[in-house]
């Protein structure tokens, strides 16, 4: 059985005051829900980590970063490597994420090594992909979605992959408040699963968890997660109100 899997991206929004309130209210209200039930991270910007996990060390809530660079150390102005974020206490790293993607221009190939580097750094990469609308309304949707899994996961062996959780996020559902329909979301991860156990094994396959992001709300959180093949969600907006991101915890476990 797959344990449901609760992530926050916060994006580049909070404050060093906001963020560790925001990071206490979701401790303080998941207490029931321990890491047994569910997994549950937040990923706050960089900056605000190291506080972040501090005031969540308590707690069965893991921190992630909202990317990594893909060396260890060196000459790499403005870069942060896995080994940083493992020491300022993350777990987990998102990788692609598609306003990395469509924003600031990153490429598959790059995606990759972030992917590789985080796992090979100890960590739990998020390995982000989605299609835009213009894809989606050319019929496109599971040709964007192979080439950034096969891309995303090149060279990774099976013991590597199973560090790996895949969040499906549709770039036209992201911010936009037009969420994927509980099908589409079901289509898009039964497909993913199956690639999965084409370029690894049945096993695999079954035990990675399918995250569903793009416009997650208290209000549609439980149907996404009745769907066989979506294992948990990747919320952005509603993830920065304490109360909205507790209802979607409980929506999901
Ligand atoms: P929204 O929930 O704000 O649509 O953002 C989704 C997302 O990009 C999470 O990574």
């Amino acid at each position: 059985m797959r344990k449901p899997f609760v992530a926050g991206n916060w994006k580049m929004n909070t404050d060093n005051h906001t963020s560790l309130e925001l990071a206490k209210r979701i401790a303080s209200g998941s207490r029931e829900i321990t890491s047994h039930n569910a997994s549950i991270a937040v990923c706050p910007p960089f900056i605000y980590l190291q506080s972040v996990a501090k005031v969540l060390s308590a707690s069965d809530i893991a921190v992630g970063a909202q990317d990594v660079y893909f060396e260890s150390k060196g000459a790499f102005t403005g870069e942060i490597s896995p080994l940083m974020l493992k020491d300022v206490g993350c777990t987990y790293v998102l990788c692609g994420h598609s306003e990395r993607r469509h924003v600031i221009g990153e490429m598959d190939e790059l995606i990759n090594k972030k992917v590789t580097a985080a796992i090979s750094g100890g960590l739990l990469p998020i390995l982000c992909v989605g299609e835009l609308l213009n894809e989606r309304d050319a019929g496109q949707t599971e040709q964007v979605i192979n080439r950034h899994i096969k891309k995303g996961l090149a060279g990774l062996s099976n013991e590597k992959v199973s560090a790996v959780t895949i969040a499906y996020e549709p770039v036209w559902a992201i911010g936009t408040g037009r969420t994927a329909t509980p099908q589409q979301a079901q289509e898009t991860h039964d497909f993913i699963r199956k690639l999965i156990a084409q370029m690894y094994n049945d096993t695999l396959a079954n035990e990675i968890r399918i995250l569903y992001g793009g416009s997650v709300k208290p209000d549609n959180a439980k149907d996404l997660m009745s769907r066989k093949d979506v294992d948990g969600l990747l919320v952005g907006g509603a993830s920065l109100n304490a109360d909205d991101f507790l209802a979607i915890i409980r929506a999901a476990v």
